[in-house]
């Protein structure tokens, strides 16, 4: 099928050497003193922080080579387990020369190493807060125990560490990734440059014959003297969405790919609000997989993808069979504005690829990617409604983001679901913007949405743990949860999160 020299190796990202963008040092002179303290850490009111797009640095250098994510060492003497080690602290970066930027790190890079794991997994992952406060590492996607799940209900203080273990279940494979849950403080730990990548390979990989790369976007704003800008009232509100997009932690990279060849790409939205509309013209796209791996078989020529925040597709790029220079746009997307400094509607490129070298043949895709049986039929439902509530309060504007009436309280436990039921949740959004909906501890199907009386059935079979809920909409989904104990749910636009769009499940 395929003629292909090397680029074989699983997890190779191809393209060229590391790119400037993403060195980081060790912190071991002193920076500045920047004012995170007054970030509001776990306040609800943002105060009045309306800072203009005026003091904010809006040129970073683009067109660097895509910067490969460094792996993570697995330090396990057996076959089928999986230790390893995590330190989150600040960290130097020089995104424009001669302006340092301090930002934090797992392992002194951002984003953080990519986690290869295989299915069934034993994992030891050793977490080493070394941060100034509070954290977490939670395993976004991951069906880890509750307990060891970074969950803001089990903290981990500064200067602390703690191992997290879990055995991954069969089939529970797809690009996961991780980062900080602490309570109320999530938002600004993940956009100072906390979260990584984790893909979880299937024993039997249909597409292994395909080179593959780990495409992990974040958003970047930057004050004029380099510093990480704090978060503006309109982010507060909104979610933050950055001034720069950044793949691999650089902007509008190059990555050079032969004409005809195909390619598989891992697209993970690891911002705090944005959402991407990506396209790629005249490139032949297909969707293979989503947050939780592999779709049941391929669905061929995509014109765009959707990510709202935290979600993940895996797709396969035929490319052109022809050389030049195509670009994979970001187009705008309506999510719905409150208040002011909605952003200009406008497409940027975010990767480039550098099309060039000798024609390759194109890979014939399977038309069986995965086994996805039917979940059965539920014996449980719930229904979620998600609110916005604003009102003014002595410090300026307050905030607060509701799941079926209530902000998140870590001593209430709002919904009971049992071990292996099948349940039924609707998901309702009456707001006037668009939330993505997030469940800890499994994955889940979607089964229709409905929006201004027209109702339409999932595209797909597949698994996903993440959803965007547009506004005016109903999204149902099903799901089980496969093990005891307490999870949580939300939205994940962090501002939100952290603003109380959350709620507690007791799995029992
Ligand atoms: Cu990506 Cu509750 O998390
Ligand atoms: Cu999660
Ligand atoms: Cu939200």
């Amino acid at each position: 099928m395929i003629s292909r020299r090397s680029l074989i190796a699983s997890g190779a990202l191809v393209g060229g050497s590391v790119a400037t963008g993403l060195f980081l040092r060790r912190r071991h002179q002193m920076l500045p003193e920047t004012d995170h303290a007054q970030m509001g850490a776990g306040s609800r009111h943002a105060g009045h922080m309306m800072r203009s797009n005026g003091d904010r640095l809006l040129a970073l250098p683009e067109g660097a080579s895509l910067p490969e994510l460094p792996r993570l060492k697995n330090t396990a003497t057996v076959v089928g387990r999986f230790e390893g080690r995590l330190a989150a602290g600040p960290a130097n970066a020089e995104f424009v020369r001669g302006k340092p930027t301090e930002v934090w790190a797992y392992n002194d890079t951002s984003p953080g190493p990519l986690i290869e794991l295989n299915e069934g997994d034993d994992v030891a992952l050793t977490f080493e807060n070394k941060l100034a406060q509070t954290s977490t590492i939670h395993w976004h996607g991951l069906d880890a125990p509750a307990d060891q799940d970074g969950n803001p209900m089990n903290p981990v203080a500064a200067g602390m560490s703690r191992t997290y273990a879990f055995r991954l279940r069969a089939d529970n494979t797809g690009p996961f990734w991780y980062h900080p849950h602490p309570h109320g403080t999530t938002a600004q730990q993940v956009y100072m440059g906390l979260a990584g990548a984790v893909v979880v390979m299937p024993k039997f990989d249909p597409l292994a014959a395909l080179p593959q790369t780990t495409l992990f976007v974040t958003a970047l704003s930057l004050l004029q003297d380099g510093r990480i800008a704090p978060n503006t009232m309109i982010d507060q509100m909104n979610g933050r969405e950055g001034d720069h997009i950044l793949v691999n932690g650089a902007k509008n990279p190059v990555l050079s790919v032969q004409p005809g060849s195909s390619r598989r790409f891992r697209i993970y939205n690891a911002t705090n609000g944005r959402y991407l509309r990506l396209a790629l013209p005249q490139q032949s796209i297909a969707l293979v997989g989503t947050d939780g791996g592999y779709l049941s078989q391929p669905v061929s020529n995509q014109s765009e993808i959707i990510l709202a925040p935290a979600e993940r597709v895996e797709i396969v790029v035929t490319f052109q069979p022809y050389a030049g220079r195509v670009s994979l746009q970001d187009l705008p997307y309506d999510r719905g504005w409150m208040g002011p400094g909605k952003p200009a509607a406008e497409a940027r490129p975010i990767l480039t690829f550098d099309v060039r070298g000798a024609l390759e043949e194109a890979f014939a895709l399977p038309s069986h990617l995965r086994d996805i049986t039917p979940l059965g039929d539920p014996t449980a439902s719930k229904t979620l409604t998600l609110g916005e509530k604003m009102g003014m309060s002595p410090s300026g504007m307050s905030m607060e983001f509701l799941i079926n009436g209530r902000a998140f309280d870590m001593n209430r436990v709002d919904l009971t679901s049992r071990v292996g039921e099948i349940e039924v949740w609707d998901v309702n959004n009456p707001t006037d913007t668009d939330h993505p909906f997030h469940i800890h501890g499994t994955q889940f199907r979607v089964l229709k949405r409905s929006r201004n009386a027209t109702t339409s059935k999932a595209p797909f079979l597949g698994w996903k743990d993440t959803v965007n809920v547009a506004r005016g909409e109903t999204v149902r989904l099903a799901l089980p949860q496969h093990l005891r104990g307490r999870r949580i749910y939300h939205c994940h636009i962090l501002e939100h999160e952290d603003q109380g769009m959350m709620g507690q499940v007791d799995v029992v």
